[in-house]
Parts: structure tokens; sequence; C-alpha cells
């Protein structure tokens, strides 16, 4: 295993990422884990990540000295590699310029770091602060030009640093770089993969559960359902999954969810249909965080009842999350510096519920989920879906929600979908959606006036959602499912394409 310790790299998960793709598998801690805690996992090797921090600020986040006199290798990222400079007592200083983006480096000595890898490189920098002398014992392996020590080694202690990102696909031979670490310095062998994973997690499962009963909140999403299917595996029957229809989502899916559920053999799988309820604690209220939070706390509600009528005539003992790696990492770090944007809406075990929580994810990234659900024998069309917020149409529907604006922005939405999969854009898309604008606007048809809604088609690429580019449709595509939407859904005559990137949009409208 490779630790990586968490300093707030906005980087962060693509290091574990890359390190579990070569399959090796990479567990993130909180940059102040004591050496101690360390020994007891005995990792291979250990990264620092990068932060948006400088070594020399007040209260920047340190690591604990102990760690460096531990003889596990260690690799230095941006931050890391300057914090290695520090312990030596190295000054960290501003360089004249910043780096930010693409820029080559000069390898000047293969080291351990740059086996394979000769001369001028690509790489990705994202950093002020610069190293300013060697470290005694150190080489420098690759320099810059407005970064003289852009990488540096010491074999004897075991100390690996680069002030580039290798974790960014733009840093052309990074996967090389960390493979040169987790291989050739550490020696860790490859022993992760998710292929072999579903056997062990049922087992585990069953282990954990044994006869007990559990309720899982099913969504229609990728997680919820390779959670619904692994835990069917492990326990059958004993599983009892609960769909709340909140009336906000897209045409048909209560449809498709019961297909999903009854294609996997799942029996006790429960529809509760709170569409009404819903609708009515909407009703005029258009401000986006009191439109998420009556949301939040109405699906809270009817799962709580839903729970309470099961728990009435089966004895429930667990409760089923579909939590992910990044999830769990995030929620123990949200100390929270974060300005809070949105307030998301996630199922999480409602208090008056007492049950003992199971999260059989909660090691896993997506892709990794994905590649799961398919070995679990899920299909591609479930297992490839964009995601779809849990709040659903209601932060699409801007401003006031009333039924016929959900009936007006589904049969968008329909066309949408279908066309982007008939073109071959949705695989290429992480996700998107129509939203329906609050206001109208004027147009014509058959040579009279009209006077009717506007909606925003969005579609974003993205590998985090932290940041999210706009898609670049061919232009046919677009003058297609134009016309399609407002010749098939008469309360339309305005569609617009949406080509703002996230910052500073954000994906959803509210
Ligand atoms: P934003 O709009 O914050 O969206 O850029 C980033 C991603 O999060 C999804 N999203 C949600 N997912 N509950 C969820 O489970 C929520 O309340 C929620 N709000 C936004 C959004 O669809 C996008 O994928």
């Amino acid at each position: 295993m490779i630790v990586i310790l968490n300093f707030g790299s906005q980087y962060l998960h693509l290091i574990a990422r890359r390190v579990r793709e070569l399959g090796v598998y990479a567990e993130i801690l909180p940059h102040n884990v004591s050496s101690k805690q360390l020994k007891k996992l005995k990792p291979d090797g250990i990264i620092f990540s990068g932060s948006p921090a400088s070594v020399y600020g007040k209260g920047s986040p340190q690591v604990k000295k102990e760690i460096f006199k531990m003889s596990i290798p260690i690799l230095g990222i941006c931050y890391g590699h300057q914090l290695i400079a520090d312990f030596f007592n190295i000054k960290i200083e501003p360089g004249k310029v910043g780096r930010f983006g693409r820029y080559f480096i000069k390898v000047t000595k293969q080291g351990k770091i740059f086996q394979g890898i000769k001369g001028k490189q690509q790489t990705w920098f994202s950093n002020y602060d610069i190293v300013s002398k060697l470290p005694k014992g150190f080489i420098r392996t690759a320099t810059s030009p407005s970064c003289p020590i852009a990488a540096m080694e010491n074999t004897n202690k075991k100390m690996y640093s680069v002030q580039f990102h290798p974790e960014v696909v733009h840093t052309k031979r990074g996967k090389d770089i960390l493979a040169n670490f987790v291989f050739g310095v550490c020696k860790a062998k490859k022993t992760w993969k998710v292929k072999s994973l579903s056997r062990d997690l049922i087992e585990q499962i069953k282990i954990q559960v044994g006869d007990n009963k559990i309720l899982l909140g099913s969504s229609g999403g990728v997680d919820s359902t390779v959670v619904a299917a692994l835990i069917h595996k492990a326990v059958g029957d004993n599983l009892y999954c609960v769909f709340v229809d909140h009336g906000l989502m897209r045409k048909n899916e209560t449809v498709e969810i019961r297909k999903i559920y009854k294609k996997l053999n799942i029996k006790n799988f429960k529809v509760v249909n709170a569409r009404n309820l819903f609708l009515n604690r909407l009703k005029g209220v258009t401000e986006p965080e009191k439109k998420r939070k009556i949301i939040g706390h109405t699906f809270i509600k009817v799962f709580e009842t839903e729970g309470k009528k099961i728990s009435k005539k089966e004895h429930i003992k667990y409760f089923a999350q579909g939590t992910i790696y990044p999830d769990r990492i995030e929620s123990a770090a949200s100390s929270n510096k974060a300005d809070k944007i949105k307030s998301h809406h996630n199922l999480t075990l409602p208090e008056k519920l007492h049950f003992k929580i199971i999260e059989p994810l909660q090691d896993l990234y997506k892709d990794e989920v994905r590649e799961l659900g398919l070995d679990l024998g899920l299909d591609k069309d479930v297992i490839y879906r964009h995601p779809f917020p849990g709040p659903g149409l209601a932060v699409r529907i801007l401003g006031n929600i009333t039924s016929q604006k959900i009936k007006i922005l589904q049969a968008v939405d329909e066309i949408y979908m279908k066309e982007l999969k008939k073109s071959g854009d949705y695989s290429n898309i992480t996700q998107a959606f129509a939203a329906l604008l609050p206001a109208k606007s004027v147009g014509v048809m058959g040579d009279a006036r009209t006077y009717k809604y506007i909606v925003s088609l969005r579609a974003v690429t993205t590998e985090d959602f932290m940041t999210a580019d706009w898609y670049k449709f061919k232009y046919e595509t677009l003058i297609k499912i134009s016309s399609k939407i407002v010749n098939e859904v008469k309360e339309v005559n305005r569609v617009l394409y949406d080509i703002t990137q996230k910052p500073p949009a954000t994906v959803e409208y509210e």
C-alpha cells in the first residue's frame, strides 16, 4: 500500500487514482497523522501531496517530523517537495514568477525517479514558491528555467521529490514517474484489482451482517445500484430497498428503476410515491437553498416513515449507504474552510432510525465502482449513466416549481438524452441535462406570434466535478436537438446552449 498525506492539494484524489491504476492500493490520510498510526499500516511508500499553502506561511499544514526518520520511501509533490527541503533547513522562497500550467523541465540525472525518461519533458506546474538550494546529500534530477530545482533525490534517505505534478495528465511521463517510485523505489506489489474484488466484498458483507436484515435507500444512481447488487448477492432477500419517488426524476425513471431491480431479482424493492407531498411543500418556493432544504428534509421524513414501517414487520439491523472513497475523505477533511456553495442532498441515515451502517464501496473511486458493477453483471446503460442530483429537476427548474413545468422539462430532457445517445456524444460527456429558465420569450411559429419558455442545454466534461468544461458539440448535432425540442415540446420556443465553465458557473443551475 502507498499512503498519500493530504496537505490540501486540488489533485489529491488524482494521485491516489494514478497509484491504484498502477495496481497498488493507495490510501489518503491527513497530513498530521502520527508515525505510530503510519507504522501500523506498513505502507511501502508515502507520497506528500501538494497544497495551496506556503511552507513558511502561518499555520501551514505540517507533517510530523518523525515520519522523515521512519526509513519508508517518501515522494514529495509540489508542496511536498518544499516540505522535504524545509525539513533540511533549506529556505523556501517565492519565485520571481508563478508557474501555472504546462512547462518543460530538463532531466539532468535519471536517478531512480526518471528511469527511462530523458531530456526535455512536458510537465504540469502549479506553484509560486521554490526550493532555493539543494539540501545536503541530495542530487538534482531535473531543472527548468524558472525553477532551478525541479526535482531532487537522496537515495540513502529514500527521499524523492518533484516540484511539478506527475499525477496530472499534462505531465506526459507522469505515470512512469509514479511507477518508478511505486515499483522501482518502494518495491510495491501489484495486488489491487477491482475485478477480483466482488468476491471478497460479498464475503465481507456475509461475515459482517450474518442473518440480519439490511435497509438500502435506492436512488437509481450508479453507486446505490452497485451496492444493491453486491448486498443482494451476499444476503439475498434479507435486503430491503426503498426508492422515494419525489416526482422530480427524469421521465419514466420509476419504470426504469423497477426494471433494473427486477433484473437483479431483488424481491424486496419498494417505490414510495411521494410526488404530491414534495410538490405541495415546494409550492411557491423560488430560493435555491430553500428548495434544497425542503427536498432534503422531506426526503428524510418519507424515508424514515417507510423505514419504520418495514422495521415493524422485520427486524432490520443495518442501513447500507453508497458512500464512495472521495465522499469519505471529503467528509473527514471538512473541517471546513471551503465556502458552502450548495447544500448537497445525499441519503444519510435519518437520525431517528437506529441502525448500524454498512458502506461496502467506501474504499472505491467511481471508475472502480463502475468496474465492480460490470463484474456483478449490471448493464452498461446503468453503469455509465450520467450522474443525477438528489434534488432532481427541482434544481433545473429555475424559480417556482409546478407540475406543468416538470412535465415540460421531462419532455425536453427525454429528447436531449435520446439524441445524445443516437449521436454517440452521450458517452463522451460526463453529465448533460436541460434546465427550464424562469422566463418566456417571443417567437414566431407558422406566422403566428408565440410567447413561450426558454430551455438551456448543458453538457460538461470533468474528472472530479471541481472544475468542468463545456462540451464541444458538432453544430449539426445542436441544430438537430434544438429543432426537435421546439417542434415536439409545444411550450418551448427557444433553446440555448450553455458555454460556461465551472468555475465561474456550477454544473447545476441552482
Ligand atoms: P455542482 O452544481 O455543484 O454539481 O457543480 C457538481 C455535481 O454534483 C451533482 N449535485 C448533486 N448530487 N446531491 C447529489 O447527489 C445534490 O444535492 C447535488 N447537487 C449537485 C451535480 O449534478 C454534479 O454532478
